[in-house]
This record gives structure tokens, sequence and C-alpha cells, in this order.
């Protein structure tokens, strides 16, 4: 892969690109829509990544070829506005934006672009895709940003420029990511552990299902659960509760009367899942795969009735996860509405799982699904290249 894409740079722009970066997609194996709540998830980062190479030019011009469409854009970083625009070359228009906001000054580029995480899958595309680049910007240009610092300029980027009001969890396993481990994040505190995902040892795997809805009302709804879920909290702080994190159900059930049903819905799910990860991560230490996969499911159910962030094509993954003894557990992963889903599956018994899938999904006439059998791997990387 990487002398590939290095030549075929070198063929686009006659010269050798400077460094080498790449960063991840992601599953989240459990912790959904808790990040912008400030409570816990638990995502791992996966061998999908994204690439980006790049060398530095003269002028203020940043070039940009993306690989996957064949496709060349440019644009002068003396005029970016925020704008709301989700092109592929709006990403990096937005990472040079925040950059400038910080007062970070930077000179035009020539760059490739590369991924293999699918798009709009809920994989966490844009996320890699970011911090590949502001990753590649910082070698370039020896900013020396901190890998914290790093997550949260690429989640000001899609919030304030491409227009999606998205938590942190997703560029921050992008960058914290470790190979066979999850990152249990405190998205209050920011503080963060990492913790063993040893599915070896289950004999287990992490097979990924790919509805092939793409989500494309994802960002409105997502926004809207976003209020939702602020707006809950905000009349619950009237009666005495903190946060989410240290809301206990039983408290929210004795304050179920102060909230609209629909808001008493996200904050239990909310609630719930926040102690579900606490759960997970207890699990996990102890190879509990079985309990992981409990917990997994009910996330699900809870995401499905309680959050509303699911869809048939989900749900099918869901059903037939119940439905199947090797498989522990199921669940959307990342925002739901379409997208992807995981389920924790016996190595040995993948190939029957997907056949029900795929039959099942035949049966009910929706998209024929994808499937990716995911790697744990790493979090962002660089390098310089070697002039030969
Ligand atoms: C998207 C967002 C994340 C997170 C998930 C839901 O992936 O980018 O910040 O909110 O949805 O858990």
């Amino acid at each position: 892969m990487e002398d590939s894409l290095i030549h075929t740079f070198r063929e686009i722009y006659q010269c050798f690109p400077e460094v080498y970066s790449s960063a991840p997609g992601r599953i989240n194996v459990i912790g959904e829509h808790t990040d912008y709540n400030l409570g816990y998830v638990l995502p791992s980062a996966i061998h999908l990544r994204t690439y980006f190479l790049a060398a530095r030019r003269k002028d203020r011009t940043v070039r940009v070829w993306a690989n996957n469409f064949n496709q060349e854009q440019s644009f002068s970083i003396d005029e970016l506005n925020s704008g709301g625009k989700k092109g592929w070359i709006d990403y990096i228009k937005g990472i040079y934006w925040v950059l400038k906001v910080k007062g970070i000054p930077l000179g035009g580029i020539d760059a490739l672009v590369h991924g293999n995480v699918p798009l709009g899958s809920g994989l966490s595309s844009s996320a890699a895709y970011e911090v590949s680049v502001i990753n590649a910007l910082d070698e370039l240009y020896s900013l020396e940003i901190a890998p914290l610092e790093m997550a949260e300029l690429g989640q000001k980027a899609e919030n304030d420029f491409v227009g999606v009001q998205c938590g942190l969890m997703d560029q921050f396993i992008s960058v914290f990511g470790q190979k066979n481990r999850a990152v249990f994040l405190d998205c209050e505190k920011l503080e963060f552990a990492y913790i063993p995902l040893r599915l070896d040892k289950g004999r287990l795997s992490i097979l990924v299902y790919d509805t092939g809805i793409k989500r494309k009302l994802a960002s409105s709804e997502y926004n809207k659960r976003r209020l939702e879920s602020a707006e809950a909290i905000r009349i619950l702080k009237k009666s005495g509760v903190e946060n989410y994190k240290n809301l206990k159900l039983r408290s929210l059930v004795e304050r179920e009367g102060d909230l609209k049903e629909i808001l008493f819905k996200r904050a239990r799910h909310v609630v719930t899942e926040n102690e579900r990860v606490q759960q997970a991560v207890s699990a996990l230490q102890k190879d509990d795969f079985r309990k992981l996969g409990d917990l997994l499911f009910q996330s699900h159910e809870s995401l499905r009735d309680d959050y509303e962030v699911s869809c048939p094509e989900l749900d099918l993954l869901y059903e037939c996860g119940k439905g199947f003894p090797s498989c522990l557990g199921a669940r959307l992963t990342g925002a739901g509405f379409g997208g992807s889903g995981i389920a924790l599956v016996r190595k040995e018994e993948i190939p029957a799982f997907k056949r029900m899938l795929l039959d099942k999904a035949k049966q009910s006439g929706y998209p024929q699904p994808l499937f990716h059998e995911v790697d744990i791997g790493d979090g962002k990387k660089i390098h310089r290249c070697q002039l030969d």
C-alpha cells in the first residue's frame, strides 16, 4: 500500500511526499450517544485507515488528489469560510480553518488522500480523515500539537466547519487507539484507561455488519438527540442532579414526572448506557465475553427503544444475533440511523452467521449488507518518507 501510494503521489506531483500519515476508523464496543453527554465510552480503533501524504509548497495553494475518487481539487488558504459543506475537500479546509483560528500559520501543500474506511457507514471515516490530515500538518510544520488537542481540533473542524455536532469519541480513538485494546474514556474529565480486548481468548471475532444504508438523515436527527438529552439534564439539574454520569437509574425514575416522556426516555438511555460501559469494562478485565455480549444486546435495546436511533436493518442484526447461539452479543455502533452494527461471534461460526444475515436481509427486502471482520489496530501513525 505505502509504495503504491508514494508512487501515485510522485506521478501526480513529480516529487516525493515529505510525510506519510495515517489514522484509523473505529468501532465503538459500547457507550453510544454518551460522549456528548459527558459520560463513558469504550471504542477501539480498527485496521481500516485513511492515508494522507503531503509535501509543502512555496505558495498558499492546497492541492489534493483523492485517490478513491480519481479526482483533484484545490483551494487557497486565504479563502476559507466555514460553510457547513460536506464534500471531501471540505474536511481538509476544515482542518486548515481550525488551525488558522488557533493562530497557527501554515503554507500550501500538495497532498494525496486515500482511505479504506467505508464512507458513511458508521465506522468513523470522517474522524480518520481529519486526524490523518492534522497529523500530517503537525509533522510538516513541526507544530507539536498534543495528542488530546489533535482530537479536539478534529472535532472542532467537524462541529464548526462541516456542521455536524459530533462528540469527541471518534477523533479521540483515532488518535489514541492501540492494538488489541479498547479505550475506556471519561468524556467529562477526559481521563482514559486502556482495556485489553483479547478476543482470541474466547475464540471470538468482531464482525461488522454494514447495512448499506447511508446515514442521510443522520446529522439532523443526531443534532436533535443532542438537544433533547441536553434539555433533559438541564431540567434534572433543577432538582439537584449533578450530571448524567453520577445519576443512578433509581434517582432518575423518582424524577420521571419532571420530564416529558420523550426526554425521560432519552435520559434513561444515557444513564443506563453509562452503567453498561462500566460493567463492560469489568467484564473485559475478566475476559468474561458472555457478560460483555449481554451488555451489547441491552445497549441495542436501549438505543432502539429509548434513544430511537436504530432502523429495521440494524434491528435485524440484533434479532439474528439473539437467535444464533454462537453470537454472544450484537448492537448498532456509532450514531445509528443506518450505518453499521457489530456482533461478537465465535470465529468458526462467522460464515454461518453471515449466511443467516444475508438470507434474512433478502427475505425482508433490505439492501444486501456488507461484512468486515475487523482487527483491533493502532491509532494515528506518521513517518517521514525516505528519498531514494
Ligand atoms: C457519532 C459521533 C460520536 C458519537 C457517536 C454516538 O459517531 O461522531 O461523537 O456521538 O456518533 O455514540
